[in-house]
């Protein structure tokens, strides 16, 4: 069944992970509506080369960050679930506060008190107590956690299959099946 997923880039390292992520929703057929702030295009162009007016073109939907008038900024807005990737610890900090002064925000406390499913996808490092406990009480809140730390049990030959991996965990969590995915089925 085709998802409406709101896909979110912000300004931390690891711009790769959303443009996999949308790349494979697209594949599926999936509708992703895209938001990308300030620094997400700055880390975006500087990392992967992508100007984020091509990204758009591969979305269906996108929105500004400053619009709080736009759909996402309601909770009636009709999308089954929002993923953060990557996500700063500012974006972090303000989801864990309700501290909803962009549209990135915002969309979050929408999800949580509609009880969507959130996935924020963090990249920082080391972290410090502050981050830990945003990252607690996001999950507390009802968010999914998955931190931009690949997997290497599959022999990943390329940094496109490494990023996967992380790609793929959030697939699984969106509810987004693909036979293709790596499976551990144990080590015989
Ligand atoms: C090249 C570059 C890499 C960055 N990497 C990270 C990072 O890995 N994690 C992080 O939390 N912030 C990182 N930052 C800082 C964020 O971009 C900055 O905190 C910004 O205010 C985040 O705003 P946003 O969440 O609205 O995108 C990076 C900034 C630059 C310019």
């Amino acid at each position: 069944m085709t998802k409406r997923v709101l896909v979110c880039l912000t300004g931390a390292s690891g711009a790769i992970y959303g443009v996999r992520l949308i790349r494979a929703l697209k594949s599926n057929d999936h509708e992703v509506h895209l938001i990308v702030s300030k620094w997400g295009e700055e880390t975006l162009k500087y990392e992967t080369g992508i100007d984020v007016q091509n990204l758009k073109k591969e979305t269906d939907f996108n929105y500004d960050e400053h619009d709080l008038s736009a759909g996402p900024a309601s909770g009636t807005f009709p999308i089954d679930s929002m993923v953060v990737i990557p996500c700063s610890m500012k974006t972090l900090a303000g989801i864990a506060h309700g501290y909803a002064d962009n549209l990135i925000a915002r969309a979050a406390d929408c999800a949580l008190k509609e009880r969507r499913t959130l996935i924020l996808v963090p990249r920082e490092s080391p972290l410090n107590l502050i981050q830990i406990r945003n990252m607690a009480t996001v999950t507390e809140a009802g968010g999914i956690v998955i931190p931009a730390s690949p997997a290497f049990w599959a022999k990943p030959k390329t940094i496109d299959e490494l990023v996967d991996s992380v790609v793929e965990r959030v697939l699984s969590h969106l509810g987004i099946g693909d036979e293709k995915r790596a499976t551990w089925t144990g080590e015989s």
